[in-house]
Formats: structure tokens, sequence, C-alpha cells
């Protein structure tokens, strides 16, 4: 897949599933920006790639100001977008019983609300044909113990892209939906307590739930945002790829 010169802007692109996608357009190409809340994890991420084609902008999702700020760097750049990869997102593990309200206002606010304002700011700054890709969940369509709010923002997300992609296919603005199983990446670490999650990394490691038994790598997902991005993809919008090493056959 060619990437040369396109312009790719990836949320929650300095570890996990954003990281290996923003590694990826560059290794095909393309000039990717990249935000993320944390400046430390954006000075990691642009050292790791070391390109003159990745730029990085601080940025908080879940802040409307933020991503007025995103939006007129994009301006600034004179360039509009190829592909817009909403990706940034965080996970709470808690019971119905025991969420707390700041929980359950965090996971909105940076996995819906975060993700649909950025959509909407940046839908102007489109090329006309280019692609845009949430990331969603396998959790999204299953009810597993202790993730309501999150599955519940990941369904929300399945929706807005849904409509999205009816709404932009006059421009022929393809709008599509990856959905990952576990994949091994930092958000567990940030979910829960470190043993917390040593252990379900394990469980998912040894094939816990997983047909395919492994957990799923960044690379392996980020292999299919470059795939609904590229134009070997070009009948396909409204779509949920599920890269999930077969999580969802068990439901
Ligand atoms: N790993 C899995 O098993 C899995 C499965 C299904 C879906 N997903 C989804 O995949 C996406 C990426 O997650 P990941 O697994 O790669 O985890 P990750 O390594 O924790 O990455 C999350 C990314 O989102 C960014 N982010 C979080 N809060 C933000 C905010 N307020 N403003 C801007 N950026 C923010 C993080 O940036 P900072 O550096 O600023 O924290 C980071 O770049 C998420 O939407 C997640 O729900 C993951």
């Amino acid at each position: 897949m060619n990437f040369n010169n396109k312009n790719v802007l990836i949320t929650g692109g300095t570890t996990g599933i954003g990281l290996a996608t923003a590694k990826a357009f560059i290794q095909q190409g393309a000039h990717v920006m990249i935000t993320g809340k944390n400046v430390d994890n954006l000075q990691k991420a642009a050292a790791e790639i070391n390109d003159i084609k990745l730029k990085t902008v601080v940025s908080d999702t879940a802040n409307l100001t933020d991503i007025g700020t995103l939006e007129k760097t994009i301006v600034q750049s004179g360039k509009k977008l190829d592909v817009l990869f909403l990706n940034a997102g965080v996970s709470k593990f808690a019971t119905i019983e025991s969420t707390s309200v700041a929980d359950f206002d965090l996971q909105f606010n940076i996995n819906v609300k975060g993700l649909f304002f950025t959509l909407q700011k940046m839908i102007p700054h489109l090329q006309d044909g280019a692609s845009v890709v949430f990331t969603s969940s396998a959790t999204s369509t299953a009810s597993h113990s202790q993730l309501s709010v999150y599955s519940a923002t990941k369904s929300a997300i399945d929706t807005i892209a849904r409509v999205a992609a009816t709404e932009l296919a006059e421009r022929n603005i393809r709008v599509n939906i990856i959905s990952p199983g576990p994949i091994d990446t930092p958000i567990l670490g940030k979910a829960m307590s470190a043993d917390e999650a040593k252990a379900t990394q394990d469980f998912y490691k040894t094939g816990g739930l997983i047909p395919l038994k492994k957990i799923g790598t960044p690379e392996e997902v980020a292999e299919a945002v470059l795939f609904l991005s590229a134009t070997t993809s070009s009948f396909i919008t409204g779509a949920s790829l599920s890269i999930d090493g077969g999580t969802a056959l068990r439901r």
C-alpha cells in the first residue's frame, strides 16, 4: 500500500495501536500528525519514530478548546487530510454498582464526545475521497462484566461512524470501524492495578477467550487501518472489521 505524500491525522497516536499505525503509515510514505494528552508520551513517540514526516500535537481530545487548536494546526499546515484515524480512548474496569461519575464522564468525554467533535471539526479539512477510521472494540457488542460504560462508549462510536458514512458518502469519503479484541498495548495498565493487568494479559496470552490462542499485536491492527484507508478498500464504507483472533465467535 502506497501512501506517498498522503496526510494522515491520528488521535491517540503516542502508544499502542495509534503509535504502531503511525509507524506503518510513515513506512508507506505518509506525512503523519499524532495527538496525545501526555507530553512525555508524545516526545517518546517522536524519538522512537524519528522521522521528519511525523508531527506531534498536544491535544486533550476531551477538551473542545484543544480540538479547536488541533483544527487551527491543520488549517495552518495548508493541507487537507487524506486519512483521519479517530483512535484516542481509555477504559476503566468497574461493575455498574461501583462505577463513579468521574469514570463515567472520563470514558464518554474521551471515547465519544472527543471523537465526535474531532470528526465534526475535521470534516471541512478532509479531502474529497478521504478515509475515516474509528477505533471501536469487540466489547461494543459484548456483555463483559465491569465493562458496561466502556462497551457503551464503543457502541455509541459504532453508530456515529455509520451515520458519518451515510452523511459523507456524497463526497466519496469512506468511514469505517475497526473492532479490536485483546491487543497487547499499555491500555490495561492504565485501567487497573499492575497485578490485575498482568494477570489479564497472561490470561489473553495463553489463549483465554481467543480461538487463535494469542493476544493481538498493535501492528496487526495497524495493517487493518491501512487497508481501510487505502484504495484497495475503495468500495467499503460503514463496515466494521473485527481484528480479534475470533473472540466474537465465542459469544
Ligand atoms: N488494547 C486493546 O485490547 C483494545 C481493544 C479494543 C479497542 N481498543 C481501543 O484502541 C484504542 C487505542 O488504545 P490502545 O490499546 O492502543 O491503548 P493505549 O496504548 O493506552 O493508547 C491510547 C491512546 O489514546 C490517547 N489518549 C487517551 N486519553 C486521551 C486524551 N484525553 N486526549 C488525547 N489522547 C488521549 C493516549 O495518549 P496519552 O499518551 O496522552 O495517554 C494514547 O495515545 C482505544 O480507543 C481503545 O479503546 C484497545
